[in-house]
C-alpha cells in the first residue's frame, strides 16, 4: 500500500471555473485506501490568486496518514485497519502502542522487546521531583504534566536529533513510559503524599495504579479488574486521526520542535472542555444535574441557543453516529462497577437516563448528537478512585502514543513542510500614523 494517495481512477479531476476570467483549472483528485478522496488544491492560490476558506478545517485534509481511519457516519474507528472493538477486547495497550508506532502488531519477540524498552524507561530524573515542588498543591494536574513534559526536553535536548530514526524511537519510548510516572507524581503531590517509584515487575497499568494509590505504610496489590479496565480505556483513547490536539502536535512538529515540546503542546490543546476536557466536564455536569427529574431542565438548556450550556459528552465533529468508543466504555462501566460490587451507582443511572432521553429527543436526533468517548469514561475512572481533576490527564496518557505516532509519520513524510495556514484579511486598509496629540 503506497504511502501517498493514488491519482483517482474514478473522478480523475475537478475543473475549477473562474467566472471572473472564464479560465478553467484542472484540480487532480487522489484516492486513499478507504474513505473520501481529496481534491488537490495546492496550486489554487498560484492560479487564482485566491485562498480556499475552511475555518476549523472540517473539510480539509491536512496530510495523508496510514494510522487511524474513522467513518463518522457509520461509527467506524480502526487503528492500522484493526477495528477498535477487537483491539479493546483482544489486545493490550502496549501492543496497540507498537501497532500505532510501527504499523503492524508485534510478534512475540518484538512484543517482549517493546515491553522491556517501555518498562526500563519509566523512571524520571530525580530533579523532576523539585519541579513538582514549585507548583501549588491545588494546581490542576493538566497544568503540571504540561509543564513537566515540556521540561523533559531539558534533560534530553542535547541528544535529540529528530532526523535520526533511533533517537526518534527512544524519545517515543521515553514519552510513553514516563507519562504515567509524571501523572501519578502530580496526583501524589496534590495529596501531600510521597511519590511512588515505578516497578519493573508490574504491567503498564498495574504500575500506574500502584504509583497512584500505594502508600509506604502498607503493601499494595493492583486490582487486576481495574488494571484491565484502564488498559482498555488507554486503547480506546490512543489515537483519533487529525483531531485538534493531534493537529497541534503535527503543526508544532512541522517546525522541527523536539517531541517533548510537541507532546506538551498536544496536552495543552487536549485540555479544552470541547476536546479532552469533556470527560471532566461530563462528571461535573452529572453531579450538577444530580437526579433524573432534573434531566428535562438541562435538556432544555442544551437546546437553547442563548444558553452556553451544552450536553457534555455528546456530539462530535466527525461522528454523526454512536462513537464506537462510547459503546465499549458503556459496557466496561457496567463490568467495572459489577466487579467492584458497586450497586446502582447513581451517576451511571443518571448517565443512562440522560442518554435514553437524548437519543429519543428530536433536537439530538436531527443534529445527530450521540454520546462520545467522554460520556462514560469518567464513570469508570471515578469507580477506580481517580479524582475528576485527573480525568483529562488519563485521556492524555492514552493519547500520547497517538500523538507520537502521528508526529513520527509527519517527520518521516518526504513531502512534509512547515505548516502555515493563510487568512481572509478583513482589517483596516493602509492608513497614516496619527501622533497622540492629534488623536481625538
Ligand atoms: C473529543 O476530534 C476528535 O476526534 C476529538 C475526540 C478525540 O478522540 O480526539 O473524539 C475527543 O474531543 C470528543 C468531544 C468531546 N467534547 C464534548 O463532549 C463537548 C460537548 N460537545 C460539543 O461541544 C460539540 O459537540 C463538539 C465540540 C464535540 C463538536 O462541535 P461542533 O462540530 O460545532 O458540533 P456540530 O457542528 O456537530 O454541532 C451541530 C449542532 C450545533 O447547533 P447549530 O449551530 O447547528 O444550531 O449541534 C449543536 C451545535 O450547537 N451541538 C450541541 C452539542 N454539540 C453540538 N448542542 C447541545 N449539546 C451538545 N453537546
Amino acid at each position: 500500500m503506497n504511502k501517498k494517495g493514488t491519482e483517482s481512477k474514478g473522478v480523475g479531476s475537478f475543473t475549477l471555473l473562474d467566472n471572473r476570467s472564464g479560465e478553467k483549472y484542472e484540480l487532480p483528485v487522489f484516492d486513499g485506501t478507504d474513505g473520501p478522496s481529496v481534491i488537490d488544491i495546492r496550486k489554487v492560490y498560484a492560479r487564482t490568486d485566491c485562498f480556499t476558506y475552511d475555518p476549523g478545517f472540517t473539510s480539509t485534509a491536512s496530510c495523508y496518514s496510514q494510522i487511524t481511519y474513522i467513518d463518522g457516519e457509520a461509527g467506524i474507528l480502526r487503528y492500522r485497519g484493526y477495528p477498535i472493538q477487537e483491539l479493546a477486547e483482544k489486545s493490550d495497550y502496549l501492543e496497540v502502542c507498537y501497532l500505532l508506532l510501527h504499523g503492524e502488531l508485534p510478534n512475540a519477540a518484538e512484543k517482549e522487546e517493546f515491553v522491556h524498552n517501555i518498562t526500563y524507561h519509566t523512571m524520571v530524573d530525580e530533579r523532576i521531583n523539585f519541579f513538582l515542588r514549585g507548583f501549588p498543591r491545588s494546581a490542576h494536574p493538566m497544568a503540571v504534566i504540561c509543564g513537566v513534559v515540556s521540561a523533559l526536553a531539558a534533560f534530553y535536548h542535547d541528544n535529540l536529533d529528530i532526523s535520526d530514526p533511533k533517537q526518534r524511537i527512544i524519545a517515543s519510548h521515553r514519552l510513553i513510559a514516563k507519562l504515567p510516572t509524571i501523572a501519578s507524581m502530580a496526583f501524589k503531590y496534590s495529596l501531600g503524599q510521597p511519590f511512588v517509584y515505578p516497578r519493573n515487575d508490574l504491567t503498564y497499568c498495574e504500575n500506574f495504579l500502584r504509583m497512584m494509590f500505594s502508600v509506604p505504610c502498607e503493601d499494595y496489590k493492583p486490582n487486576p479488574v481495574l488494571a484491565r479496565a484502564l488498559d482498555k480505556i488507554f486503547i480506546l483513547h490512543a489515537d483519533h486521526e487529525q483531531n485538534a490536539s493531534t493537529s497541534t502536535v503535527r503543526l508544532a512538529g512541522s517546525t522541527g520542535a523536539n517531541p517533548f515540546a510537541c507532546i506538551a503542546a498536544g496536552i495543552a490543546s487536549l485540555w479544552g472542555p470541547a476536546h479532552g476536557g469533556a470527560n471532566e466536564a461530563v462528571l461535573n455536569m452529572l453531579q450538577e444535574i444530580g437526579s433524573k427529574d432534573r434531566v428535562p431542565e438541562f435538556m432544555k438548556r442544551a437546546k437553547d441557543k442563548d444558553d452556553p450550556f451544552r450536553l457534555m459528552g455528546f456530539g462530535h465533529r466527525v461522528y454523526k453516529n454512536y462513537d464506537p468508543r462510547a459503546a465499549v466504555l458503556r459496557e466496561s462501566a457496567h463490568e467495572v462497577l459489577d466487579d467492584l460490587g458497586v450497586k446502582d451507582e447513581p451517576l451511571l443511572e443518571l448517565a443512562m437516563e440522560l442518554e435514553r432521553i437524548a437519543l429519543e429527543d428530536d433536537y439530538f436526533v436531527k443534529k445527530k448528537l450521540f454520546p462520545n468517548v467522554d460520556f462514560y469514561s469518567g464513570i469508570i475512572l471515578k469507580a477506580m478512585g481517580i479524582p475528576t481533576s485527573m480525568f483529562t490527564v488519563m485521556f492524555a496518557l492514552g493519547r500520547t502514543v497517538g500523538w507520537i505516532a502521528q508526529w513520527k509519520e509527519m517527520i518521516e513524510d518526504p513531502e512534509q513542510k512547515i505548516g502555515r495556514p493563510r487568512q481572509l484579511y478583513t482589517g483596516a486598509t493602509e492608513r497614516a500614523f496619527v501622533p497622540v496629540e492629534k488623536r481625538k
